[in-house]
């Protein structure tokens, strides 16, 4: 099995991620910026707004695949905060891709459907690109990078990832704890999203690098829902008086950056290639059912 690194394994990805490979039995060294994650001997310092790459040599001809969590994430920090977004999330993640292909590492991307103006949704790889935040066009000048080097990369483009756990902040379980704090929760009817189980996209993840996959892949579930959709199958799951489900537009949110109306991505080549099966929302509703119901006892 190739050896892997994480990129970032302090974030929601990142750790997931750590913990799967290992999990797999993988050979799996990663990188941090905070400090109290970079305590042994496979996991290393990297700041990316203040690079030093020198850790890389000794370990590197262990990693095959590097995998880049690494990013500032919020969309309209990337904007505010433009040089310091350009600095991590382009010029610096840049200088790293190159100090993995004089290592002989092939880079794998997380991108995502940011890279698209969201105004069909379900993109296919080879769709036009037309990101319309800074965010996005961040990613997207990464991945031409990529794209023109000739060189060996993975991009894998994501949607909305969630998780199961009890009480672990992400999309569904969110939601459920405010409704079931009894609060209300407002959910657009006109931005639709494929939220992706996040155990689902490492398994993903996982099958692209081991069966050697390159190029661009999109990982997401296929199953497609506005946020006061899926708002309202949350609270009928969970047996919660479906008023507390405001039915909104993302309209009235106030965002500096424009949030798009389909983030989605048609996942089908991931599909077919790898034979693949994302968990539907119900399988992760049972999940997460479970997980809560496990905890109170
Ligand atoms: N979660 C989603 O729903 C979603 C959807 C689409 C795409 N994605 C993509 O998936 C990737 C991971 O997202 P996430 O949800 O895990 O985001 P996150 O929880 O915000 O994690 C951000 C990541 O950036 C790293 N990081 C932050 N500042 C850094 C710095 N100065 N130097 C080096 N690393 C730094 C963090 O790792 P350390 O703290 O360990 O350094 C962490 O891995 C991102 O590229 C994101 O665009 C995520």
């Amino acid at each position: 099995m190739p050896g892997i690194q994480i990129v970032g394994a302090g974030g929601f990805l990142g750790r997931n991620l750590l913990q799967y490979f290992k999990e797999q039995e993988y050979t799996v060294f990663s990188t941090s910026h905070q400090k109290h994650l970079t305590n042994s001997v496979d996991t290393s310092f990297l700041d990316l707004l203040n690079p030093d790459f020198q850790f890389l040599p000794s370990i590197a001809p262990k990693i095959q695949f590097s995998i880049l969590c690494s990013s500032e994430t919020n969309i309209d920090k990337c904007k505010n905060e433009y040089k310091m977004s350009e600095t991590l999330n382009v010029t610096n993640t840049i200088q790293l891709i190159e100090k993995f292909w004089a290592n002989s590492i092939t880079p794998v991307f997380i991108s995502s459907d940011v890279v698209f103006d969201g105004k069909i949704g379900n993109y296919s790889e080879d769709a036009n690109c037309n990101p319309i935040t800074q965010y996005g066009k961040q990613k997207r000048f990464v991945e031409k990078f990529l794209i023109d080097s000739k060189k060996p990369w993975l991009i894998v483009r994501l949607c909305k990832v969630f998780d199961v756990k009890y009480k672990d902040c992400t999309l569904i379980t969110s939601w459920l704890d405010s409704l079931r704090e009894g609060k209300t929760i407002k959910c657009a009817d006109d931005q639709f999203i494929s939220p992706t189980y996040i155990v689902d996209l490492c398994k993903a993840i996982e099958s692209l690098i081991r069966i050697g996959k390159t190029g661009v892949y999109h990982a997401c579930s296929p199953q497609i829902f506005s946020r006061f959709e899926l708002g309202i199958k949350v609270a009928q799951f969970f047996q919660i008086d479906q008023e507390a489900v405001e039915k909104c537009s993302i309209s009235d949110f106030s965002f500096i950056e424009p949030r798009s109306s389909f983030s989605t991505l048609n996942p089908q080549k991931l599909i077919s290639e790898l034979d693949f099966n994302f968990s539907t929302m119900e399988n992760c509703f049972d999940k997460i059912l479970y997980n809560y119901e496990n905890i109170k006892s």
